[in-house]
């Protein structure tokens, strides 16, 4: 399960149509699944044998669900089995196994009026795999529904990620998204990503904007001459008598605030905003003591060296504001 986040025309979209060659970038190379898509002959509508079967391993679910209204749902999701060549019967069979595999299985002869949002995503989903795909793009694929539906609609995603062995990759402006199925996330920022990797790495990251996005602790410095740190610790790490043994060494007065502990990528991870009384000079040696305790620690203005600092936004919020609509 892959996150893509960023704002809005930062080239999300541009990314996961090029991902099935719907657009085919002026230079650069797509692979999926191994396979090099544009070695391959053709382009829109006249793609060659070999980009479209490689483009019917990429299934593909849209925020406004693009279900045909004429049609039954099961009648939708045989559409790709008819353009595969599948003959009725087989055709029937399969939609009826993709309808149970996403809860729908009632639902088989009604239209797609009569069903609500989150079923039409089901339905979506369940014709995007009709060609068994690998890989199955979505994009924004839960921002039309609420947040009960979005839950559930991830669950199932990350259901079939399990159960199927299907990579995801999910564009997204929401954190919270990322949060609670991505494996892994990027960041995207003007066409380019700037950041990538595991939720974990991305949270192991100094100055990582996807880490401190994805799980903010707020608290602002009491003075100017004041030094805010950030400290992220994994599981069962406890901060508490790290930051005792802190004040003591260095007999200095530690401030917390703010706390908070979370489950991201389904690990538990805490954070900690202190304060530490001096400038950040007067500071190296208590925070390279709790650097030594293998806590990681960000501190506040210190800008992270891969992102230019007029790229950067000032807050966390800012990253996805933009994007959502
Ligand atoms: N077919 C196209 N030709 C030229 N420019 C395009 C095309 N499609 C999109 N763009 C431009 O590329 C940039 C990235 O657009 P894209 O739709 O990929 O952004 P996005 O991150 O998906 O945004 P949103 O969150 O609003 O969906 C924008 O500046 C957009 O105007
Ligand atoms: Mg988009």
């Amino acid at each position: 399960m892959y996150g893509v986040i960023g704002q809005s025309g930062a080239g999300k979209s541009s990314l996961i149509r090029c991902v099935n060659l719907l657009e085919r970038p002026t230079s650069g190379t797509v692979t999926v699944a191994g396979q090099d898509l544009t070695a391959l002959a053709g382009r829109g509508p006249r793609a060659g044998k070999e980009l479209r079967a490689a483009r019917s391993r990429i299934g593909m679910v849209f925020q406004h669900f693009n279900l045909l209204s004429s049609r039954t749902v099961q009648a939708n999701i045989e559409l790709p089995l008819e353009i595969l060549g599948l003959s009725g019967k087989e055709r029937s069979r399969k939609a009826l196994e993709l309808l149970d595999l996403v809860g729908l299985s009632d639902k088989a002869k009604v239209y797609p009026a009569q069903l609500s949002g989150g079923q039409k995503q089901r339905v979506g989903i369940a014709r995007a795999l009709a060609g068994e795909p690998k890989v199955l793009l979505s994009d924004e694929a839960t921002s039309a529904l609420d947040p009960e539906t979005t839950r559930s609609i991830l669950e199932l995603l990350r259901d079939l990620n399990r159960q199927l062995g299907l990579t995801v990759l999910l564009i997204t402006h929401e954190m919270e998204v990322v949060k609670t199925v991505c494996d892994s996330a990027a960041l995207m920022q003007r066409g380019r990503i700037v950041e990538s990797g595991t939720v974990n790495e991305l949270l192991a990251t100094p100055g990582s904007q996807l880490a401190s996005a994805l799980f903010p602790v707020s608290g602002e410095a009491t003075g100017a001459d004041r030094t805010v740190v950030d400290v992220t610790f994994h599981g069962e790490a406890a901060t508490q008598p790290v930051i005792s043994q802190l004040s003591r060494t260095y007999n200095i007065d530690i401030s917390i605030l703010g706390a908070a502990m979370d489950t991201v990528a389904g690990k538990q991870v805490g954070r900690m905003r202190i304060e530490l009384p001096g400038r950040f000079e007067e500071n190296v040696v208590p925070i390279g003591f709790l650097r030594e305790q293998g806590l990681q620690v960000d501190v506040a203005g210190d800008a992270p060296a891969s992102i230019p600092a007029q790229d950067a936004p000032a807050t966390a919020a800012a990253l996805v504001k933009e994007g959502a609509k």
